[in-house]
């Protein structure tokens, strides 16, 4: 069997001294959404930037559609399609929505205008406020933006940093269902959620990260079901 799209293999790095990642490792398939869980700390994020090539690996690889892009740079990554929400300061708030889409598409010579009417089919709220500061959106409505300007480089990796992040239930559904959407266009989905329960619901495959490296690795509906996963990690 071909490997599968995404391969970060037993990343072991941190910001100095001491290591945060211990040997982590994360798969995702073509079209997939993996989903990333565990407590406050555990280096979900930092697990994000490693494989988006923002930290410094002192173990283990990344490859992406079957090449080893450990040594790239975050724009390299961009390159070889892979975009990045991260879990805070993900818009420009002083510029409009269209502009935000317009940096999206910085690495881009094409025509990426058809992009940005993809963006408002999947947000038809962006296209009614094209023209409006980001940052006197909601936050729900930032999270689109921020999922927008991601998809303006056509990704087949698309990273998210917990974008349900302090929005409402129902706006948390609804963004859940436009990440489906995106996945069934066959783009792989990198999420790390704070709403492990609802995230585990839509994931293909989800990790439980603790201090730095897997505890538990399964399918979505497997996680939720496991007692021990249910009681430790999700609250019963
Ligand atoms: N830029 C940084 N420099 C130094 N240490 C950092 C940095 N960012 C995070 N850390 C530390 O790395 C560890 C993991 O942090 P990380 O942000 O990856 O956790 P997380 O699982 O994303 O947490 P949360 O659920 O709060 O978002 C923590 O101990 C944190 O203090
Ligand atoms: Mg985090």
């Amino acid at each position: 069997m071909a490997e599968p799209y995404l391969l970060a293999e037993g990343m072991t790095g941190g910001y100095g001294a001491a290591d945060i990642l211990h040997g982590c490792t994360l798969k995702v398939e073509k079209g997939q959404i993996a989903v990333i869980v565990g407590p406050n700390g555990a280096g979900k994020s930092t697990a994000m930037k490693a494989v988006f090539g923002m930290l410094k690996l002192r173990g283990g690889h990344v490859r992406l559609g079957g090449r080893d892009i450990t040594r790239l740079s975050p724009q390299e990554r961009v390159a070889q399609g892979m975009a990045f929400v991260p879990q805070t300061h993900n818009v420009f708030p002083s510029m409009s929505v269209e502009e935000n889409l317009e940096m999206g598409a910085f690495l881009r010579q094409d025509d990426f205008r058809p992009t940005i009417e993809q963006v408002y089919d999947l947000f038809p709220v962006l296209r009614d406020k094209r023209n409006q500061p980001a940052g006197e959106l909601s936050g729900g409505q930032r999270q689109q933006v921020a999922v927008g300007r991601a998809l303006m480089t056509q990704p087949q990796l698309l990273m998210l940093d917990e974008p349900t992040a302090g929005v409402s239930p129902i706006v948390m559904d609804e963004l859940f269902d436009r990440i489906i959407e995106v996945a069934r266009t066959g783009i792989s989905i990198l999420m790390v959620e704070q709403n492990a329960r609802q995230a585990l619901e839509i994931a293909d495959i989800g990790y439980v990260l603790v201090q730095g490296a897997n505890r538990y690795t399964d399918t979505g509906a497997a996680l939720l079901a496991d007692p021990e996963v249910r009681r430790t990690f999700l609250g019963g």
